[in-house]
C-alpha cells in the first residue's frame, strides 16, 4: 500500500480524488498531515505551481507527496484564465466573481470552447534522493452562456464537457470523474505508482 501525502486545502479535490483511489492506496490531505499552510501560486505555469506546492509538503514532511494545478483555458480569450484562474476577477478567489467575469468576457464572441488542464506533481522518495514526476489530464468542452447546477466548485456551473449536455455543475462526483481533467491526470498518477 502507497501513503501520499495530497498538498492541497481545497476539500472538492480531495473529494473528486478520494472517490477515485482504491485500498492500494492511502491519500493524506495536508491538514491531516498537520500541515496548515496556504502554499502560493506565483508562477506562469501549472507546472511550475504545482512543483512549488508539493516541493512545500515534501520539504517540511520528507515523505512522499504530490499536489496538482488546474486552469481553465478558453480558446477565445488566448487561453485565459490559465494559470490565474483562481485569482481571475481579483485575490479574493472568489468563484462567483470569476465566472461573471469569462460570461462578460465572452458575451460577444461566439467560439465557447474551453478545456480544463490538470498538471499533478509527484514528489518520490527513490533510492537515490526525490524523484519527481508530472501527469496530465485535459477535459475540453464549452462555455455554456448561463450559470447551470449546485454542485462542485470553481468553474463548474459553467463548463459542459465534450459528450455531455449538462454542466459539471449538474453532476454528481462520479459522474464528473467520468469526464473530468483532474480524473485522467490521477488516474496516470495511480498506473505510475501501481508500477513502482
Ligand atoms: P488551483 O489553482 O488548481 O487550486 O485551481 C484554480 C482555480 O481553477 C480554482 O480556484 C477553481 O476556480 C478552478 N478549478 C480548478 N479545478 C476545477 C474544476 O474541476 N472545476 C471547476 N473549476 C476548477
Amino acid at each position: 500500500m502507497h501513503t501520499l501525502i495530497f498538498a492541497t486545502n481545497n476539500q472538492n479535490k480531495v473529494n473528486e480524488i478520494q472517490s477515485l483511489v482504491g485500498s492500494d492506496f492511502k491519500i493524506i490531505p495536508q491538514k491531516e498531515a498537520g500541515i496548515d499552510i496556504d502554499i502560493p501560486e506565483p508562477h506562469d505555469t501549472l507546472q511550475e505551481n504545482a512543483y512549488e506546492k508539493a516541493i512545500t509538503i515534501f520539504n517540511i514532511t520528507n515523505q512522499n507527496c504530490f499536489s496538482e494545478d488546474t486552469g481553465l483555458e478558453i480558446n477565445a480569450l488566448n487561453g485565459e484564465p490559465g494559470v490565474k484562474s483562481a485569482r481571475y476577477a481579483g485575490e479574493g478567489r472568489d468563484f462567483q466573481a470569476n465566472i461573471d467575469k469569462v460570461l462578460i468576457n465572452l458575451d460577444s464572441l461566439e467560439n465557447r470552447t474551453a478545456q480544463f488542464r490538470t498538471v499533478i506533481c509527484l514528489l518520490w522518495k527513490g533510492t537515490n534522493g526525490m524523484e519527481t514526476y508530472y501527469f496530465e489530464g485535459i477535459c475540453k468542452g464549452h462555455i455554456s452562456n448561463e450559470m447551470h447546477g449546485e454542485k462542485g466548485f470553481g468553474y463548474d456551473p459553467i463548463f459542459i464537457p465534450e459528450g455531455a449536455s449538462k454542466s459539471f455543475a449538474e453532476m454528481s462526483i462520479e459522474e464528473k470523474n467520468t469526464f473530468s481533467h483532474r480524473q485522467k491526470a490521477v488516474t496516470q498518477l495511480f498506473e505510475f505508482l501501481r508500477s513502482r
